[in-house]
């Protein structure tokens, strides 16, 4: 490509963390390291950002638009030669069918001092807690951020021709979730009139699967059986059925990178006059707490991550601290993948049931990011996890679930060393249900 179209892209490509493989942004089809298999299936791809720091400029209340310059599924549009007004037109139509399935297409979401829960919580007034709310963005998550890049990478993929399907003929989209990621990647699927299954585990929740089904979305259940191998039974399906053909539409950076492009558009948010000293992010898969920091450190100083879990289940508290132990630390654990992010054996049960996730699928990442920042991983209890929510529903009009406050129960598990004139920042995600 000549030089003067490759200054245009913010991204030029992706590198795999592990095996430092490299992949042209304008290569179609990747979801994975190339070197990934089904016996080695532990790499990572990371964005290869070109417009580094990036300048956030919110001129359109949808981040999509605003931010498009930036995005990897941009810049793989324009080197595979759609121009800028069809790149555009791509995220405006597909966010108005998502309006009309959804109720609300995408939104820069607030990011705003929560005055009462500060003062309860004793902080003063030149520190406190700022709150990202995302319980009202599309399909009342921020899972739609990271699955609407994955979503528009495809229909690139279409539009330019590189499709291994027929667009008549579209292969299913295929999800492992327990309820926000599912019923993002369904609304998605169904506004862009795309099969989905879903991979769920019995506990899914009536309301969750009430919405699935009015989506259009096949629900696979998947209950844990004696002689399935260690890690979540919705993996091991969702697993089953890419190999069979589907496409991976997963919140899961190792599975689909894609995912990680539009993830970031949370951390530009929280980048501004507001950014924060210290981020406390709760942990599933943790794509969600990968994302936001690796944005944040894209646009200035990083704020503190400390990666919240609960007693139920902490798989990422125990691979940072084999990690830290480990040959060469925290700063060699890509090489020791197997040894330091194993999946939790009898996870317990947690009001926080959104990220009770046996693996934290971007654990590299998220060390990454606690390594860099200086934070660490906090594991509350339950009774915390319980308490953050009251909390949260006495002091702010926010109405998310025990999931969505995760992050305030890790402050409240640590708060004694966590100053009163620090700015604090969470993201209420997740809208109860
Ligand atoms: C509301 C909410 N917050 C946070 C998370 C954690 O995100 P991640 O799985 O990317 O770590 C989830 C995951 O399901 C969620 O539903
Ligand atoms: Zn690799």
């Amino acid at each position: 490509m000549a030089a003067a179209a490759r200054r245009q892209i913010g991204v030029v490509g992706w590198r795999c963390a592990v095996c430092a493989a490299a992949v042209d942004i304008s290569t179609p089809l990747v979801f994975r390291c190339p070197n990934a298999t089904a016996d080695d299936p532990y790499h990572a791809l990371r964005i290869v950002q070109h417009d580094e720091p990036v300048a956030v400029v919110v001129d359109d209340p949808n981040p999509f638009i605003a931010y498009r310059p930036h995005f990897a599924w941009d810049s793989f549009a324009a080197a595979n030669g759609l121009d800028d007004s069809a790149r555009e037109a791509l995220v405006r139509s597909l966010d108005a069918d998502i309006a009309a399935v959804a109720g609300t297409g995408f939104f820069v979401t607030p990011f705003a001092r929560a005055d009462a829960l500060s003062t309860a919580l004793g902080f003063t007034a030149d520190g406190g807690i700022w709150i990202k709310d995302e319980t009202h963005q599309v399909a009342g998550s921020h899972k739609t951020r990271h699955l609407f890049s994955a979503l528009l990478a495809l229909l690139v993929t279409e539009q330019i021709g590189a499709a291994s399907w027929r667009v008549t003929d579209r292969p299913r989209l295929a999800i492992a979730s327990c309820g926000n990621a599912a019923l993002a990647a369904s609304t998605l699927a169904a506004a862009a009139h795309w099969p989905i299954e879903v991979f769920v585990p019995p506990s899914a929740s009536p309301a969750v699967l009430a919405r699935l089904g009015e989506l259009g979305a096949v629900i696979t259940t998947c209950p844990r059986l004696p002689l399935d191998p260690p890690g979540d039974p919705c993996v091991l399906g969702y697993r089953k059925a890419v190999i069979a053909g589907a496409i991976p539409f997963s919140v899961q950076g190792p599975e689909n990178a894609w995912c990680l492009d539009g993830g970031r558009t949370i951390g530009w948010e929280m980048g501004g006059a507001d950014r924060p000293d210290h981020l406390f992010v709760q942990i599933g898969g943790g794509a969600l707490a990968r994302c936001a920091v690796g944005a944040l450190a894209q646009t200035g100083p990083l704020p503190k991550l400390h990666a919240v879990q609960t007693e139920a289940c902490a798989p990422l508290a125990r691979a940072w601290k084999r990690a830290s132990r480990g040959e060469g630390g925290v700063a060699a654990a890509a090489h020791h993948w197997r040894e330091y992010m194993t999946p939790w054996v009898d996870v317990g049960s947690s009001a926080a049931d959104g990220i009770l996730d046996d693996e934290t699928y971007d654990w590299l990442g998220v060390v990454g990011g606690i390594h860099a920042s200086h934070g660490a991983p906090v594991i509350a209890k339950e009774t915390e996890i319980l308490l953050a929510n009251e909390l949260a529903r006495e002091h702010t009009d926010i109405d998310a679930s025990h999931t969505g406050t995760a992050g305030l129960a890790g402050l409240l598990a640590i708060r004694d060393v966590i100053s009163n004139h620090e700015r604090v920042g969470l993201i209420f995600s997740g809208i109860r249900r």
